[in-house]
């Protein structure tokens, strides 16, 4: 996609499509509404009339230009109520219009950054919001539709660094939310461990990081038993790759952020076997490593200064003859010794060794993010992911960075008496509690591994997919995360 900022007048417009907010409340003889007016014939004033336009959310209106090309339109999209157009809104409002405008063969489309749309972060909004509606998932069908794709965006208002700088960002933020999309939406038999490695090692390579990929053998010498344990009853062999972002010169921080992401690439339950309706989503279960290579090519673009760790441990989770089974006690990286009861939560025990394994690194932050509960699904839905944190600090700058980046989060509390669900008789912990608050015991789980370390657990498990299109966004897998993390790191090392 080709994207440029352009302050030209409407009349020397030659896109196919002339994109323009339309906020509710406003009139149709004022400003660009009136100018619109004029090029369509007055057919502007007769939608609004007609009551067919009112600017409320997704209420829009093609309309032909009087002597212009047979092919050039304008479409009218409602923005909602002008005042409340935060970035998501903007990024939204961009994302269901180009979607609209996908599937009726326009090639070129000029978006008119008219009234709140005006500001220096829209540029940055709108280019997010259109390109990431435009991406469908992944389609392994032989005979596939065709159609027209949208080529080239122009960004119509005033030309500036900041403009240009908007875009900058929003595409590569939207780059790398769609490349973790497409990771997270290919099926277990093609996203294995090794290809998931092989995929953040390629990228690394593009975008200038260092990669080194550990294999069984170099788990089973340094003693990851948790992480080994998931992958036992898999023919695949686990992986934890490991990515490394340098600032380029010599920063003052000694700040070392490590991002970890959940990497099961398929998540059957193993012995625990998860019941067969809806299992063939669990291909979505490295949701949290796709997240993490996604957002650690955007850091490599952003360039902060700030050192970052990407770590993805991954593996398949299934049952077999060698499988770990409910009642194993394995000892994990850090000398701590847990008891499986329930082999299906699995994603806490490939964390806590990648965990350890970040501290060896020189980790000073960590933050996780994994599809890691079903209890977290049905606590906050697909709109906001869990946060759960032991340094409120942390929190607050996730809770910052995912506000504005589009990608929330909600904190859920780690009081002291959680950690007795989890306490085992005969090893130092087991893997799950009782049926009460099981976000909040898979994260203490987790901060068992963490020790004095601000850390923060991002469970993504009900936002990273979506069952159903949204006007904005397609269906399947959402690439929840990758904004959040670059954000927060882009604002540590800014
Ligand atoms: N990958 C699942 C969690 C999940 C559920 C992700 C639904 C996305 C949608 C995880 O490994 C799991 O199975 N968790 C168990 C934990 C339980 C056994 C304590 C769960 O949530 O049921
Ligand atoms: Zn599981
Ligand atoms: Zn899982």
């Amino acid at each position: 996609m080709e994207i440029t900022v352009s302050d030209k007048p409407l009349t020397a417009v030659t896109d196919d499509v002339i994109l323009l907010p339309v906020y509710e409340s406003q009139s149709p003889a004022e400003g660009l509404l009136a100018e619109m007016n004029h090029l369509t014939n007055g057919a502007v004033g007769q939608a609004f009339e007609s009551g067919e336009m009112t600017g409320k959310p997704h209420r829009w209106v093609s309309l032909y230009l009087k002597g212009a090309r047979a092919t050039q339109r304008v479409l009218l999209y409602g923005a909602g109520q002008e005042e409340k157009l935060s970035p998501l809104q903007q990024q939204r409002w961009a994302g269901s219009a180009l979607r609209t405008l996908a599937s009726r063969s326009a090639q070129s489309v000029a978006v008119v950054m008219n009234g709140s749309c005006a500001g220096v972060t829209s540029a940055r909004a709108i280019v997010e919001g259109a390109l990431l509606g435009l991406v469908e998932s992944n389609v392994y069908a032989t005979e596939k539709e065709a159609r027209a794709e949208i080529t080239r965006l122009t960004l119509i208002g005033e030309v500036s660094a900041e403009a240009h700088e908007g875009v900058r960002v929003g595409t590569l933020m939207a780059e790398a939310t769609n490349f973790a999309r497409t990771l997270a939406h290919e099926p277990g038999n093609l996203m294995t461990p090794t290809k998931l490695a092989e995929e953040a090692a390629a990228m690394a390579m593009r975008e200038g990081l260092s990669c080194q990929v550990l294999n069984e053998d170099e788990m089973k010498r340094i003693g990851m038993g948790a992480l080994l344990a998931v992958s036992r009853g898999s023919a695949e062999p686990a992986t934890l790759t490991v990515l490394d972002y340098c600032p380029s010169t010599e920063s003052n921080h000694q700040e070392v952020i490590a991002l970890i992401g959940k990497g099961i690439t398929f998540d059957s339950g193993g012995i625990s076997l998860k019941p067969a309706d809806r299992m063939e989503e669990m291909k979505y279960d490295m949701g949290g490593g796709a997240a993490v290579i996604g957002a650690m090519q955007a850091i490599a673009r952003l360039r902060p200064q700030v050192r970052v760790l990407g770590l993805i441990p991954a593996s398949e989770n299934l049952p077999s003859g060698r499988a770990v089974k409910p009642g194993d006690v394995v000892r994990s990286l850090s000398g701590k010794t847990i008891e499986v009861v329930n082999t299906d939560a699995e994603g806490r025990l490939v964390l806590a060794d990648a965990i350890t394994y970040a501290i060896r690194l020189g980790a000073t932050r960590i933050v996780d993010a994994a599809t890691l509960t079903g209890a977290c699904v049905i606590a906050l839905g697909e709109v906001r992911a869990g946060l759960m944190c032991n340094h409120q600090g942390l929190a607050d700058e996730l809770v910052a960075a995912g506000d504005f980046s589009g990608d929330r989060v909600w904190q859920l509390p780690l009081d002291r008496e959680y950690g007795q669900l989890i306490r085992s008789e005969i090893a130092d912990m087991k893997n799950i509690g009782n049926r009460t608050a099981g976000a909040i015991t898979g994260a203490m789980f987790i901060k068992n591994f963490v020790g004095d370390i601000p850390w923060a657990h991002l469970d993504i498990a009900g936002t990273a997919w979506l069952d159903k299109e949204k006007p904005y966004l397609a269906k399947g897998a959402t690439g929840f995360g990758v904004r959040l993390l670059a954000e927060f790191v882009s604002r540590c090392g800014g």
